[in-house]
Formats: C-alpha cells, sequence, structure tokens
C-alpha cells in the first residue's frame, strides 16, 4: 500500500489542471476548464476540471476521477505505476513495497516470475531430443526457421496433466499462484490443481519492458480449441496488450501494422516487417488503440480476407480513428490471411499491398458499392445515403468536402445535392444526439440501468440521501472523521451495496491512515470512480456545503433508516396497512387504465 501522505505530496505538487494540460488543450470558463474529451471522441468539449476539487468529470462519457485515476486512463498504468509515474515527474520517492496487502493476493511480480519460469520450461521442452519433436515437426511444417522460433521464445507444452505444474512447485511456486498466473486449473473433481498448456505451441506474450505477462498455445492436432490464450491476470490484461510490441515499438516510426493472429505477425517478422503487432484472441479495444497512437501517427490494418476479417476491419477503422491514428486497410488476395499471403506471393508482393493499402472512406466506398446494384437508379441512390451518413459524421469541414466531392465523382451525380444530403444527417444525429444526452442524464441520477449500485433503483429516495452524505464527505473529508469520532453512522444505515461498500473502504481508510480521494483507484473500477465523483460533483454545484447542512443531511438518512426499521419489525397490522395501499394504489392506476381505454 502506498501511504495517503505520498499520495497527498503527489497531489500537491502535481495540480490536475497542470498535469491535464499536458495531454488535452483546457480552456478556462469561470472556476472550472474544459476541453475534447481524451476518452472518447467528440467536437464540443464536455471534459471538464475541477481545480477546487482536483477533480475531472467528462459530461459527455462519464469518465471521472482524480489526477491518479486521469494517468491510470491516459498511460494505460495500473494504479500503483500511475503513482510512480506522477511521483518521477515531481520528485517525491515511492517506497518499494511489492508485499501484497493480504496474503491471499498474488502479486504482479510473482506472475512475472512464474511466467518467465515456465516460459523457459517451454522452450526446453520444445529443445528435448524426444519429448518436443511434435512441437518441433509443427513448426517445421509452417515453415518458421529456428532463428523466428528462438526471437520470439516459442515453446511447447507437453501433452501432460502435471509436468508443468510439478516443475513450478521444484521452483519454488505455490499451487495457488500457478492457479492465479493461469498456468494451472483447479479439478472440479479431486480439487487438485493441473496444467492448463497441453500439447502445445507456446507463444509467450511479452510486454514492452521484457516481461513474460501471458502465453498463447496453439495445437498441433486438428482439435479445439484451436487456441488458448492466458485469461487476465494481475500483470496481463488482454484489453491493453499487443503480441509482439516489445519488438515492433522499435520499428514504429513510421506506421505499425494490425494482425489478427499470432502467425500473422510472425511470418511478417520473420520476412522483414518487424512493425507487426496482433491482439491477443480478442478484438481491438479502445485501449489498444491509445497504444497504437502512442505508438505510432500510422496503422496499416492487415486482417483476414474472410467477412469477419473485414467486419473486424471496420472496427479498427473506428476505434483507431477515434483515437487519432491515421488507420489504412490492406487486403491479402489468393490467401487467407497475411500468413499465408506471405508465403505464397513473397516480401515484396506485401510491401506493394502496404503501398497501396486504403483510408478508411476508400474502404467505405468499396465496400458499399459491392453491396448495390450499381445498374439500379434506385440501389444506386441507397449507395450515396450509406456514404452521406458516414460523411455526416466526419468532423473536419476539410475532409467533409473532400468526400463530397469524392461521392459526386463516383457516382457522377451533382456535389451541391451530396452536400444537402450530408449537412440534414448531421443535423438529424445533432438533434438526437443531444436528445441521447439528456436521457443519459436522467438514467445516471434515476438509477435506471445502474450497473454500479444496481440496488439505487429499489430504494431511489434513500440511495439519493445516502449519495448527498457520502458527497459532502468526499466533498470536506473532515466531515467524514467528525461522523465517525461522533459515531453518527456506521455501516447499516447504508442500505444499497455499493454506497455502503463507499462507506466501509472511507470508514477503514480514515482509521487507518486517513482517507483521501486518491486512495480509491486501488479498489474501485474507473465507472465506480465515475460515480464517486458524480457524488462530489452534485454537492459542488450547490453554494451551502457547510457542516449544518452535513449534520442536516445525516439527521435525513437517519431518519430514513428508523422508518424503515420500523416498518420491518412493525406489526402484522403495519404489514397488511402497506399491504394495503400497494393494492389500492395498484387498483387505482388500473382504474385509471380502463379509463383511458374508453
Ligand atoms: P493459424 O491457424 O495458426 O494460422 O492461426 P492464426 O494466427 O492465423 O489465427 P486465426 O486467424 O485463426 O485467429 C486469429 C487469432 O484469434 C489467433 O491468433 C488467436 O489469438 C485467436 N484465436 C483463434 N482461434 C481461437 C480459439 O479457438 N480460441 C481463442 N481463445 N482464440 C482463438
Ligand atoms: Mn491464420
Amino acid at each position: 500500500m502506498i501511504s495517503k501522505e505520498i499520495i497527498e505530496d503527489i497531489k500537491f505538487r502535481m495540480p490536475i489542471e497542470d498535469v491535464v494540460s499536458t495531454y488535452v488543450r483546457l480552456r478556462r470558463g469561470g472556476s472550472t476548464l474544459k476541453g475534447l474529451c481524451p476518452f472518447h471522441s467528440e467536437k464540443t468539449p464536455s471534459f471538464t476540471v475541477f481545480p477546487s476539487t482536483q477533480n475531472f468529470y467528462c459530461f459527455g462519457c462519464g469518465a471521472s476521477g482524480d489526477v491518479i485515476s486521469f494517468i491510470m486512463k491516459e498511460e494505460n498504468l495500473e494504479y500503483p505505476d500511475a503513482i510512480r509515474f506522477l511521483a518521477a515527474k515531481c520528485g517525491v520517492t515511492v517506497p518499494d513495497d511489492d508485499r501484497p496487502s493480504s496474503p491471499d493476493v498474488v502479486t504482479r511480480k510473482r506472475i512475472l516470475e512464474i511466467n518467465k519460469c515456465a516460459a523457459k520450461y517451454f522452450w526446453d521442452c520444445l529443445n528435448d531430443n524426444e519429448l518436443g519433436r511434435p512441437g518441433r515437426e509443427y513448426l517445421r511444417d509452417r515453415q518458421l526457421s529456428s532463428s523466428t522460433v528462438r526471437h520470439f521464445g516459442i515453446g511447447y507444452s507437453p501433452n501432460s496433466f502435471s509436468s508443468l505444474h510439478v516443475h513450478l512447485n521444484k521452483s519454488g511456486f505455490s499451487d495457488r499462484e500457478i492457479v492465479a498466473a493461469n498456468l494451472g486449473t483447479i479439478s472440479s473433481k479431486n480439487g487438485k490443481v493441473y496444467d492448463f498448456f497441453r500439447g502445445r505451441v507456446m507463444f509467450p506474450i511479452i510486454d514492452v519492458s521484457g516481461n513474460v505477462v501471458a502465453f498463447g498455445g496453439r495445437v498441433i492436432d486438428g482439435s479445439e480449441p484451436k487456441y488458448l490464450n492466458s485469461s487476465d491476470t494481475p500483470a496481463f490484461k488482454k484489453s491493453r496488450h499487443l503480441f509482439a510490441l516489445n519488438f515492433a515499438r522499435q520499428h514504429c516510426q513510421e506506421q505499425l501494422i494490425l494482425c489478427e493472429g499470432y502467425m500473422d505477425v510472425i511470418s511478417l517478422h520473420a520476412a522483414g516487417f518487424e512493425n507487426a503487432v496482433a491482439t491477443l484472441g480478442t478484438a481491438i479495444t479502445p485501449e489498444h488503440a491509445r497504444i497504437f497512437k502512442k505508438y505510432s501517427p500510422k496503422c496499416i490494418i492487415s486482417y483476414d480476407a474472410d467477412q469477419a476479417g473485414q467486419r473486424a476491419a471496420e472496427r479498427a477503422f473506428q476505434l483507431l480513428g477515434d483515437a487519432g491514428v491515421d488507420a489504412r486497410l490492406l487486403k491479402v488476395y489468393d490467401a487467407k490471411d497475411p500468413d499465408e499471403f506471405i508465403k505464397k506471393h513473397g516480401a515484396a508482393a506485401f510491401r506493394k499491398l502496404l503501398d497501396d493499402s486504403k483510408p478508411r472512406f476508400e474502404f467505405k466506398i468499396d465496400t458499399v458499392k459491392a453491396k448495390y446494384n450499381l445498374n439500379d437508379p434506385d440501389d444506386v441512390n441507397r449507395a450515396i445515403n450509406e456514404l452521406c451518413a458516414f460523411v455526416a459524421t466526419v468532423y473536419s469541414p476539410v475532409q467533409r468536402e473532400l468526400y463530397v466531392d469524392r461521392i459526386a465523382k463516383e457516382f457522377n451525380v451533382k456535389k451541391n445535392n451530396v452536400l444537402t444530403e450530408v449537412e440534414s444527417i448531421a443535423k438529424r444525429h445533432a438533434r438526437e444526439n443531444k436528445k441521447n444526452e439528456a436521457s443519459n442524464l436522467i438514467m445516471k441520477t434515476s438509477g435506471v440501468g445502474d450497473r454500479v449500485n444496481p440496488d439505487y433503483a429499489r430504494m431511489p429516495k434513500y440511495a439519493k440521501l445516502e449519495e448527498t452524505v457520502l458527497g459532502l464527505m468526499l466533498f470536506h473529508n473532515e466531515y467524514l472523521e467528525t461522523a465517525l469520532k461522533e459515531g453518527l453512522l456506521t455501516e447499516k444505515h447504508f442500505q444499497t451495496g455499493f454506497n455502503r461498500r463507499l462507506f466501509v473502504f472511507m470508514k477503514e481508510e480514515q482509521e487507518r491512515d486517513g482517507f483521501e480521494f486518491g486512495l480509491l483507484n486501488a479498489s474501485f473500477s474507473s465507472e465506480e470512480i465515475s460515480r464517486v465523483s458524480y457524488m462530489m460533483l452534485q454537492r459542488q454545484r450547490l453554494a451551502d456545503n457547510s457542516e449544518s447542512v452535513f449534520r442536516q443531511s445525516v439527521a435525513s438518512l437517519l431518519e430514513e433508516y428508523e422508518k424503515g426499521v420500523t416498518a420491518k419489525e412493525g406489526s402484522l397490522e403495519a404489514l397488511i396497512d402497506s399491504c394495503e395501499t400497494r393494492k389500492t394504489k395498484i387498483l387505482r392506476s388500473q382504474k385509471g387504465t380502463r379509463y383511458e381505454r374508453k
């Protein structure tokens, strides 16, 4: 655990407005600063920084938190690494501490150690004369040279339920650690641990610091599933790791190549395209897209030729575009994927594909044209409409104009007509967006579809009271201190799950070392932090947040709480009473409906 003092010190030296403005252009408006949100694409600024509470909140996507949350999101860092990142910038030293916070938690450090040990073992197995023969034969069939195999550290997991497990135990790793690293699974039959990867060619996933963070394993016969990938661990998140980025980062000044599979990447590297990477058994995520942006201005999407690959390309275009990467697409021919293409046509042909790769709009024109019968005027009209709908979502007016031109030329129609169509679609979008934004906000405040606090919908009035009290304690930490010292509030006063968890967390931190907002980042998801910020924000909008307001709010909460308790403990009569009122209410509403229908 990093102490509250250190977090406070860092936050004092790194005001959120200074840190954020190195990433986002902020404009001051009154007591807040606004800019375009770095976490979703938008045209009008709804990303807001509040210097008074040192928080940020995006009214468009709900992203929010403090300076530590911001760095976690922006730099793709885990909580302790985000703190170290900020500490390094302001010269605060953070003591090294890899002690697990509880004895049940396997640390990232331990997982990296166990992975390294396993990678070495898989490598030794592949090179074992007897044991590794099936793996070596498979790799030879796929035309991988021994230097490529060595370069990627490819190994082999023997077809056994216990060999890795025994080896890891001997090397000092416990069963708990083996399971936490996803290298072993607990048998539901006898509770024993058995090896997760068996009889597979093993691809270690190595992060940019050179750590083995996970594995992908491919079968060597035709069995299913073809690939097994590690699930997420404290050292690995598949939504933010890219295969071979450890190599590609040295070769990406100009562009990166995005593939679907391990084997595509390996073939490309072997053929001299060392800027190729792949996602790991998952479609590209916004987090991936931001990593692309960080490493390279341009990305060539190089997916499989089948329908699934082309649909996935649409999504990649969208996410990479949102992240500000200049994305292009290449299409292999006479081959199902880049791996097969290179083997068939060679590196020079692939180089040509790269050079001929098309930007999104050209790809869009191709797909739309393929979809419609261009001899039918109605179909041509539909095709144009579909393209116009796309252009209407483009932000840059210059780019819009170029696209309008392009459509007019492609279909031989008047530019002005295309423009009118685009503008009318854009206007409709704008109207719909406004409506959605408003209904999102209503949803958020009313608790409908509430994933963070599902209990909200069940008891909205009570939950609101809880949030008022929590918001005040978040805003003024001294109220939390008062409430605990005077014993005003305890856990039982928080009846909705999330609010109770938040209160317990604040209470425990307060009693240990003092509560501070930044500590939430270690234990709450970003969605949950958004909710917490929102509670604070609600208070910030009000003029009076004095201690007397706090005491009144606590009093209202306690009063509601007591009412609930008496109702529960109340007599049979009270119970029947409440059923009766419910019944009359229902009857009344039914009558109403019947009446209206007439
Ligand atoms: P090869 O058949 O060895 O050439 O595989 P590939 O790398 O070309 O993979 P493919 O195009 O079939 O799939 C792309 C990627 O999706 C793979 O590299 C894996 O990461 C993932 N993948 C494929 N099949 C499976 C599967 O059965 N399970 C899981 N979890 N991931 C898979
Ligand atoms: Mn393939």
